[in-house]
C-alpha cells in the first residue's frame, strides 16, 4: 500500500508523467505560485543575468524569472513539465529569454562559471545525492553568483543547519536560512536557504 502512494506521488509531484503529472502540474501551479514568486523576487535577477532554475515544474517561477532576466534556463527532468512550462512560457520563449533543457540539480549541462543566480523551488527534497547537486550548483555559478534554495519545511531531507553546513561545504558563503509562511491558504512552510559561491 505504502509504495502504490509512493508511486502515485511520484507520478504526480516527484517526477510527473502521465495523466497524473499534468494533474499534479496543474495543482503545483496554483499551490506553489506564491513561493515560486516569492523566490525569484528574493533572488532579484537583473536583465542581464543568466538564470538557471532548477526543477521549476509547471514553469510558473520560470515565467516570473523570464519576466525579469533576458536568459533563463529551466533545468527539468520530466517531459510532461517540460511540455507544461512551455505551454505557459511560450511567449517568453518567442521571445528568446527562455529555454528549457532536460537535466538534474546534480547534472545540469552548463557550463563552468556560466551563471549568474540559480534558483530552486521545492525539489530540494527529490535530490539522490544532496552534496553532488550542490557541487554542480557551485560549479556552473560565477564567482560571487547567487544561489536560492527553498522547498517545503516539512519535506526537508535535513534540518536547516545541517542543510546550511552542507551548502557551506560545496564553497559557498554568506549562506543565511530562514523560514516563510506563503499567504497561500493551508500552504505548507517554506524553508530558505540564500547563498553566495565563493
Ligand atoms: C514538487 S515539483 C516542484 C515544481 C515547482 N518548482 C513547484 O514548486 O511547483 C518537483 C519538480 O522537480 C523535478 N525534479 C525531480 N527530481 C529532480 C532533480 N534531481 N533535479 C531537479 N529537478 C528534479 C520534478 O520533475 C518536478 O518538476
Amino acid at each position: 500500500m505504502e509504495s502504490i502512494t509512493r508511486r502515485l506521488l511520484t507520478n504526480c509531484f516527484g517526477r510527473p508523467s502521465g495523466p497524473l503529472g499534468r494533474l499534479g502540474g496543474v495543482l503545483m501551479a496554483l499551490g506553489n505560485a506564491a513561493t515560486e514568486r516569492h523566490a525569484v523576487a528574493l533572488a532579484a535577477p537583473a536583465e542581464q543575468d543568466v538564470v538557471l532554475v532548477i526543477g521549476p515544474g509547471p514553469g510558473v517561477g520560470l515565467a516570473a524569472a523570464a519576466e525579469r532576466s533576458a536568459h533563463v534556463v529551466g533545468i527539468e527532468p520530466s517531459e510532461a513539465m517540460r511540455a507544461m512550462a512551455r505551454r505557459r512560457c511560450a511567449p517568453l520563449i518567442a521571445r528568446g529569454r527562455l529555454r528549457l533543457s532536460p537535466g538534474t540539480a546534480a547534472r545540469t549541462g552548463q557550463p563552468d562559471a556560466s551563471v549568474d543566480v540559480v534558483i530552486s523551488v521545492n525539489n530540494l527534497q527529490l535530490w539522490p545525492d544532496v552534496p553532488a547537486a550542490l557541487a554542480e550548483l557551485h560549479r556552473v555559478l560565477r564567482p560571487g553568483g547567487r544561489l536560492l534554495i527553498t522547498a517545503h519545511e516539512k519535506l526537508l531531507p535535513t534540518h536547516l543547519p545541517a542543510l546550511a553546513a552542507m551548502v557551506h561545504a560545496a564553497g559557498f558563503g554568506s549562506v543565511r536560512t530562514w523560514t516563510w509562511q506563503p499567504p497561500t491558504r493551508m500552504a505548507p512552510t517554506a524553508a530558505l536557504v540564500s547563498a553566495v559561491r565563493v
